[in-house]
């Protein structure tokens, strides 16, 4: 499975009537578990504001994956899902949109790197923004917005946000614009182009 795979874990909601087990998330679960359609993008990132957390708030929920970073459900309806995603160094998200989605996301503990793209008049995407998201950080992406999330910490650096999704992500388009190939599809492009760098290789 490649680092960029997510897996998943659904928390256990805690006794009682509350539908989440976090205290400091209880209001936010309040709004979110009333919404009967898609929430608003800038209601979202105002929740998000509003949450003042750390990571051992929510330890219980803060799963890290072994190959990839980790989706960990907090609570979830047919209107919303809420979950703190776990981030080991080197994982990261596919180049990808929100279409049809109300996405935000805040930094709870570490650096994130948002890498944003446009597109451009050959159909390719191209990068057109790098963003370092320190602790505090939300970010709200519009449906049409292209971008991968990572972290780019040193191995050790955790990284931790809180995603609000309205409605719960069930597919996304995803993209690619260029990625390192494999060491044998390399050598056959060298072979193909003259052998040497200095002969046909691109700059
Ligand atoms: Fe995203």
């Amino acid at each position: 499975m490649p680092a960029g795979t997510p897996t998943e874990s659904v928390s256990e909601p805690g006794s009682g009537a509350c539908p989440c087990p976090y205290p400091k998330l209880e209001s936010i679960v309040k709004y979110l578990s009333g919404l009967r359609q898609r929430a608003d993008l800038a209601v979202l990132s105002s929740l998000l504001a509003q949450v003042d957390i750390t990571r051992c708030d929510i330890a219980p929920c803060c799963n890290f994956g072994q190959k990839g970073y980790k989706r960990n459900t907090i609570s979830a309806s047919p209107w919303y899902e809420l979950l703190a995603l776990c981030w080991r160094s080197g994982d990261y998200t596919p180049i990808h949109d929100h279409e049809g989605v109300s996405c935000a996301f805040k930094v709870i503990e570490g650096v994130g790197t948002e890498i944003r793209f446009r597109h451009t008049p050959s159909g390719l995407i191209c990068p057109a923004q790098v963003v370092e998201m320190t602790p505090g950080y939300i970010c709200a992406a519009n449906d049409a917005d292209i971008h991968q999330v990572t972290n780019m910490q040193a191995p050790g650096q955790d990284l931790i946000t809180l995603h609000i999704y309205s409605p719960p992500i069930r597919q996304m388009n995803v993209y690619q614009f260029a990625s390192r190939v494999s060491d044998e599809c390399a050598a056959k492009y060298a072979a193909t182009t003259g052998g040497s760098p200095a002969s046909g290789l691109p700059c």
